[in-house]
């Protein structure tokens, strides 16, 4: 890595760590291509997310999957992003983790090498290759795949991430609107959410400091939070006096079959299989990289004045 990366391209940049990274690396002076599958079966909202994407980026629409169409589009490039992610496949066989992380970061891979791009910054998860989940087992393969490689790679592994307009807190405000009682399983499950601040200085940094190259960073917040807790933080937040209700493991788990079969599936076996594993780590990335964690807990108002 001798000189700064002054040509990025970021795949999954239309999403919510994707957009505050975005603004981040064309304020720090970069040119700044984001990848994207196009609107889909939802054209309404892709419109909605696009519209939250800075007009100062490349917007280029293809298959990301495909290696001829990452070929072509890594031609300038100085350094990649993966930012590429999902929370839930279709069934429950594991075959959707393994085609958007493992396949699509496999392919990315070997458009990049067939160009002659270096510079790969990986976003993965904290239990990446733990546990039961298809997510984290998916997670794993991914990163044994990049490690593999002979990129100037650095992985990142964050615990939940929170930030306006973030899956956490603002969506637990979304449901405690409607429900006055909220069921949870595994509400003991125990997070570090990490701050959308900090995530994306992390990457920041480490794009051109040589130190970071052949890392991998866990991204933690300095608070441990149980899912209930953060739950209980949302609702004082918005002044609601709502009862979280522990659900004992075997309801827990009729709970998240039962999502399963929900469209949009609000909870499924798979996101029940990784909270099996608390979301924390001992290891502070952060710190490493001259970062000192913000809290969240305090910030959960300003969080929710975006949803
Ligand atoms: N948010 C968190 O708390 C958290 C915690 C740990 C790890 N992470 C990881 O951090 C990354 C960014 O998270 P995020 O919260 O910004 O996620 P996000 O808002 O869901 O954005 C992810 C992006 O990935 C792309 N994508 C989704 N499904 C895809 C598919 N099947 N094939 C190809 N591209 C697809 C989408 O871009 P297009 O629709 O434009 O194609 C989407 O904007 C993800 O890898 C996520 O798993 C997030």
């Amino acid at each position: 890595m001798n000189a700064p990366a002054r040509h990025v391209v970021v795949l999954g940049g239309t999403g919510f760590v994707g957009r505050s990274l975005v603004r981040r690396l064309l304020d720090d002076g970069r040119r700044v291509t984001v990848l994207s599958r196009g609107p889909g079966p939802d054209p309404a909202a892709y419109r909605a997310k696009r519209a939250l994407l800075t007009r100062d980026a490349s917007l280029l629409e293809g298959d990301v999957h495909d290696v001829d169409f990452l070929r072509a589009v890594l031609d300038d490039a100085d350094a990649v992003v993966n930012l590429v992610g999902i929370l839930n496949e279709k069934g429950d066989s594991g075959e959707g983790f393994e085609q958007v992380f493992t396949e699509l970061t496999r392919s990315l891979l070997t458009a990049m090498h067939d160009n002659h791009v270096r510079r790969l910054l990986q976003m993965s998860a904290l239990n990446a290759g733990l546990g039961d989940s298809h997510y984290l087992q998916a997670r794993g393969h991914a990163e044994r795949e990049v490690r593999a490689s002979r990129l100037n790679w650095t992985i990142f592994q964050p615990s939940v991430i929170a930030g306006p307009g973030d899956g956490l807190f603002c969506r637990f405000d979304r449901l405690l609107k409607r429900a006055p009682v909220l069921p949870v399983g595994r509400a003991e499950a125990r997070f570090q959410p990490v701050w959308i601040g900090d995530v994306v200085e992390a990457f920041a940094r480490a794009i051109d400091d040589p130190a970071s190259v052949h890392q991998t960073y866990p991204l933690v917040g300095p608070e441990v939070l149980t899912l209930a807790g953060i739950i209980r933080l949302t609702a004082r937040a918005r002044g609601r006096h709502r009862l979280v209700l522990a659900l004992p493991e075997a309801l827990g788990k009729l709970q998240a079959d039962v999502g399963e079969l929900l469209p949009g599936k609000p909870i499924s076996r798979d996101n029940w299989r990784s909270l099996q594993l608390d979301s924390i780590s001992r290891e502070d990335g952060l710190a490493r990289l001259g970062i000192e964690a913000t809290a969240v807990a305090e910030r959960v108002e300003e969080i929710l004045t975006a949803s």
